[in-house]
């Protein structure tokens, strides 16, 4: 799995954005960019209908990670879910199938339609999005230790994560994905030692955000833009390489949690 995806919340939402959207898509293919992030949630299927429209003749280049609603995550409920998606972004595989946050369908009947899903190629792998610890702990033991991923909510000012969610993860070999990491452009980017981190790379805060994650185990990033300079400027992240000084003073900052905390979500 890339280590750097573009997310695409808020994307597909207006349909009269669809082809700049597209364009953009397009733009942040050509830079490099492999991992599309989308769920069936965003703009409705509009998301996934713009990424089918970037992604048209370049599919095998790509790694694809969507969700589905947990209303529709029975065993029935998944695959059918997963048919539209398909037909939305026209392509006949998702890589990578999130269940998108807990939900009250038992997970057994969940994860027995994920399987067939696999069995029937219609997807390569699959995981969840905001599980806490207790939320893991309920997964049927067989599928635990095959887990594609746990998308959550992980940033610098939010290391909830790192209390128990990340050494489960890290335990069991399933890596994190990590969803607002620029903490959605919040004050995060206007912290003063990210700034101060920032200068000594000669880099921007929202780089500084994202090397510091790619620098956490087996943690991918998907900060989402609509701008490809921005995108851009992201994308150059995965070459910023932070030393032990600069983690110190992120550390000091941004402490990591003392305790149990619960799992934020966006
Ligand atoms: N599983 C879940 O429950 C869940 C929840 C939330 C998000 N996600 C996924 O994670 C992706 C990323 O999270 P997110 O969209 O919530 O937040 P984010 O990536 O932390 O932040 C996105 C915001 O930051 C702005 N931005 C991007 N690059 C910037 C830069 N270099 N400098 C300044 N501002 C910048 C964007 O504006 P512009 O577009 O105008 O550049 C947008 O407003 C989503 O798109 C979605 O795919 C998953």
């Amino acid at each position: 799995m890339p280590v750097f995806g573009l997310g695409t919340w808020r994307m597909g939402e207006h349909r009269e954005r669809f082809a700049r959207e597209a364009d953009t898509i397009r733009a942040a293919l050509d830079l490099g960019i492999r991992l599309l992030d989308t769920a069936e949630m965003y703009g409705e299927g509009g998301a996934e209908e713009v990424i089918g429209d970037a992604i048209r003749g370049r599919r095998d280049e790509l790694f694809i990670v969507s969700k589905f609603y947990p209303h529709n995550a029975s065993r029935n409920g998944v695959v059918e879910a997963c048919e539209r998606s398909l037909a939305r972004m026209a392509c006949e595989t998702i890589d990578l199938y999130l269940l998108h946050w807990p939900g009250s369908v038992p997970l057994e009947q969940t994860f027995d339609g994920l399987r067939e899903l696999q069995a029937r190629g219609k997807i390569r792998d699959f995981g969840v999005s905001n599980f806490d610890q207790a939320d893991l702990e309920e997964i049927p033991a067989a599928d635990r230790d095959m887990l594609g991923c746990n998308q959550v909510f992980y940033n610098l000012a939010h290391r909830e994560v790192e209390w128990d969610v990340a050494p489960w993860c890290r335990e069991r070999g399933v890596p994190l994905m990590a969803y607002s990491p620029l903490d959605q452009a919040s004050g995060l980017l206007r912290s003063a030692a990210l700034a101060e981190v920032a200068a000594r790379h000669d880099a921007t805060p929202a780089q500084i955000a994202l090397a510091w994650l790619l620098q956490r185990p087996d943690t991918v990033v998907i900060p989402k833009s609509a701008q490809i300079a921005r995108i851009r400027e992201n994308f150059a992240a995965v070459d910023l390489r932070l030393d032990a000084d600069d983690l110190a003073a992120l550390d000091a900052a941004f402490p990591p949690p003392a305790g149990p905390v619960r799992l934020g979500m966006r």
